[in-house]
Protein backbone atom coordinates (compact mmCIF):
# COMPACT_ATOMS: atom_id res chain seq x y z
CA UNK A 1 0.00 0.00 0.00
CA UNK A 2 1.39 3.95 -0.66
CA UNK A 3 0.52 6.65 1.38
CA UNK A 4 -2.09 9.18 0.82
CA UNK A 5 -0.73 12.16 -0.71
CA UNK A 6 -2.85 14.11 1.07
CA UNK A 7 -5.35 12.60 4.43
CA UNK A 8 -8.36 14.45 5.79
CA UNK A 9 -9.45 13.97 9.17
CA UNK A 10 -12.65 15.20 10.23
CA UNK A 11 -13.88 15.11 13.77
CA UNK A 12 -17.42 13.51 14.30
CA UNK A 13 -16.92 12.97 17.98
CA UNK A 14 -20.72 13.20 19.77
CA UNK A 15 -21.39 13.68 23.18
CA UNK A 16 -24.76 14.27 24.81
CA UNK A 17 -26.81 17.33 24.31
CA UNK A 18 -26.11 18.59 27.76
CA UNK A 19 -22.52 18.45 27.87
CA UNK A 20 -21.26 22.35 28.44
CA UNK A 21 -18.24 21.14 25.79
CA UNK A 22 -20.13 20.59 22.97
CA UNK A 23 -19.36 18.50 19.81
CA UNK A 24 -18.23 18.38 16.37
CA UNK A 25 -21.07 16.24 15.79
CA UNK A 26 -23.75 18.24 16.93
CA UNK A 27 -22.49 20.71 14.33
CA UNK A 28 -23.19 18.36 11.33
CA UNK A 29 -19.62 17.26 11.13
CA UNK A 30 -21.00 14.30 9.21
CA UNK A 31 -21.88 15.96 6.47
CA UNK A 32 -18.51 17.74 6.23
CA UNK A 33 -16.71 14.20 6.27
CA UNK A 34 -19.64 13.03 3.53
CA UNK A 35 -18.87 16.06 1.34
CA UNK A 36 -15.06 15.35 1.49
CA UNK A 37 -16.02 11.48 0.49
CA UNK A 38 -18.09 12.29 -2.38
CA UNK A 39 -16.18 15.18 -3.74
CA UNK A 40 -13.29 12.48 -3.86
CA UNK A 41 -14.98 10.55 -5.61
CA UNK A 42 -15.96 12.63 -7.74
CA UNK A 43 -12.33 14.20 -8.45
CA UNK A 44 -11.37 10.73 -9.18
CA UNK A 45 -9.03 11.13 -6.26
CA UNK A 46 -9.62 7.50 -4.81
CA UNK A 47 -5.82 5.70 -3.48
CA UNK A 48 -4.50 9.81 -3.63
CA UNK A 49 -6.49 11.51 -0.97
CA UNK A 50 -8.38 9.57 2.25
CA UNK A 51 -10.82 11.24 4.96
CA UNK A 52 -11.14 9.78 7.75
CA UNK A 53 -13.49 10.12 10.38
CA UNK A 54 -12.08 11.31 13.88
CA UNK A 55 -12.42 10.70 17.63
CA UNK A 56 -12.18 14.55 19.44
CA UNK A 57 -9.42 16.49 18.61
CA UNK A 58 -9.56 18.97 21.74
CA UNK A 59 -10.62 21.53 20.13
CA UNK A 60 -14.96 21.32 20.40
CA UNK A 61 -15.45 25.23 20.71
CA UNK A 62 -14.19 25.66 17.20
CA UNK A 63 -15.99 22.69 15.76
CA UNK A 64 -16.52 20.76 13.18
CA UNK A 65 -12.75 20.40 13.13
CA UNK A 66 -10.78 18.96 10.57
CA UNK A 67 -6.62 18.19 10.19
CA UNK A 68 -5.07 17.68 6.98
CA UNK A 69 -1.83 15.87 6.73
CA UNK A 70 0.87 15.61 5.35
CA UNK A 71 1.18 19.74 6.17
CA UNK A 72 -0.65 18.97 9.69
CA UNK A 73 -3.15 22.07 9.05
CA UNK A 74 -6.02 22.20 11.14
CA UNK A 75 -9.14 24.04 10.05
CA UNK A 76 -12.17 25.25 12.61
CA UNK A 77 -15.93 25.51 11.91
CA UNK A 78 -15.79 24.15 8.67
CA UNK A 79 -19.41 23.70 6.87
CA UNK A 80 -20.02 20.85 4.31
CA UNK A 81 -20.34 24.53 1.51
CA UNK A 82 -16.78 25.02 2.73
CA UNK A 83 -15.78 21.15 1.32
CA UNK A 84 -15.26 22.45 -2.45
CA UNK A 85 -13.12 25.28 -1.45
CA UNK A 86 -10.68 23.20 0.73
CA UNK A 87 -10.74 20.50 -2.09
CA UNK A 88 -9.73 23.26 -5.37
CA UNK A 89 -7.31 25.53 -2.90
CA UNK A 90 -5.51 23.02 -0.18
CA UNK A 91 -5.66 19.49 -1.50
CA UNK A 92 -5.43 20.71 -5.30
CA UNK A 93 -3.42 23.71 -5.54
CA UNK A 94 -1.63 23.30 -2.11
CA UNK A 95 -2.80 26.46 -0.36
CA UNK A 96 -3.53 26.80 2.52
CA UNK A 97 -7.60 28.57 3.32
CA UNK A 98 -6.78 31.25 5.69
CA UNK A 99 -9.97 32.36 6.39
CA UNK A 100 -10.77 28.61 7.90
CA UNK A 101 -7.38 28.38 9.25
CA UNK A 102 -6.50 27.44 13.36
CA UNK A 103 -3.43 25.93 13.13
CA UNK A 104 -0.65 26.77 12.82
CA UNK A 105 -1.01 29.85 13.67
S1 LIG B 1 -15.71 17.08 19.54
FE1 LIG B 1 -14.63 17.68 17.73
S2 LIG B 1 -12.84 18.60 18.54
FE2 LIG B 1 -13.85 17.86 20.30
Amino acid sequence: MELYEKHIFVCINERPADNPKGCCFAKDALSVFQKFRAEITARNLKGKVQATKSGCLASCETGPNIVIYPEGVWYKEVTENDVEEIMDEHIIKGNIVERLRRFPA
